[in-house]
């Protein structure tokens, strides 16, 4: 499918029609394939943060779309000694068809998109986590049938995961309902931006949050440029457990973006419970990850 957009730096940067139109080619790739459309086509990957979801599930993609995949380290490219992310984007941007970033600050990924003269995939920085929303609606899509009319709770930090999932939520036409402190409110401009097409509500009452919820939604509460201690104590009230769940729709699935930590954002009996759908979202990486592919890596070259 065609998008307006070059780069994929936040959800924003879709339609909501593009939205869904790439959670319906992921659908229809995971049930009848996708052919080689990227024979030939080459995506660089740049890691400051570690990864085994986004890494592997990006290189498994490229490899099924005939394609292949380049895994750099941060710490093994010239970055780590000074060279600037311009220079990097330039270099890599003669190398590949496509470049996708792990990298601790947003600004950078901005940054790598402005210079690179070939898409640029945001692979999660401090703000932004993109490619998990389309798997987490993808996953929503399957399990419920539908993304839109939904309530959708979230509990704990209010992070990048939790900002990328509101914006999905309003090109989608679902609420969010985010139980978390206050002081870990996810970014304001993001719930304003949301507001104006759905409802966002905030609380500090995790029950409040997920009553009558058809999706309940967490993720750890010590991200990788997040991992204060004092956190955890704030955030231990809005574990996901079972009476949490019991408050829910009966029908309601449980996502976590994953890696998870037992016990502390989630109980182990939710997470490995019957209503728990996180081998499913995990999946879905792979699918919505190729979709995205076809779509900004299988453009004509532009030179
Ligand atoms: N969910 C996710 O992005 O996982 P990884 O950190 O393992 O890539
Ligand atoms: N919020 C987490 C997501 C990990 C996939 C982090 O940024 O570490």
């Amino acid at each position: 499918m065609k998008l307006a957009t070059r780069d994929l730096l936040t959800v924003a940067d879709l339609t909501p029609r593009e939205f869904g139109g790439l959670v319906s080619r992921s659908i229809t790739m995971k049930k009848r394939g996708a052919g080689r459309p990227l024979a030939g086509r080459t995506l660089a990957m740049i890691f400051e943060k570690p990864s085994t979801r986004t890494r592997a599930s990006f290189e498994a993609g490229m490899h099924q779309l005939g394609g292949h995949a380049i895994s750099l380290s941060s710490q093994e490219t010239q970055l780590s000694r000074g060279e600037s992310i311009e220079d990097t984007a330039r270099t890599l941007s003669r190398y590949s068809d496509c470049i996708m970033a792990r990298l601790y600050k947003h600004e950078h990924v901005e940054r790598l998109a402005a210079a690179s003269s070939v898409p640029v995939i945001n692979g999660l920085t401090d703000s932004f986590h993109p490619c998990q929303t389309l798997a987490d609606f993808m996953t929503i899509r399957e399990r419920l049938g539908r993304m839109d009319g939904l309530k959708i709770a979230w509990l704990g930090d209010g992070n990048n995961v939790c900002s990328s999932l509101i914006q999905g939520a309003a090109l989608a036409g679902s609420d969010v309902h985010v139980a978390c402190p206050r002081s870990m409110r996810p970014d304001a401009g993001v719930v304003r931006e949301a507001s104006r097409s759905v409802r966002v509500r905030m609380t500090e009452d995790p029950a409040e949050a997920a009553r009558g919820a058809h999706v309940v939604a967490t993720d750890t509460h010590s991200s990788m440029h997040n991992k204060g201690v004092s956190r955890l104590s704030r955030l231990a009230r809005y574990r996901v457990d079972a009476r949490i769940m019991a408050g829910a729709d009966p029908g309601a699935i449980f996502l976590h973006c994953l890696p998870a930590t037992r016990g502390r954002e989630v109980s182990a009996d939710v997470i490995d419970g019957p209503q728990s759908a996180v081998w499913d979202e995990a999946e879905n990486r792979l699918h919505t990850q190729k979709a995205l592919l076809e779509a900004l890596a299988g453009r004509p070259r532009a030179r």
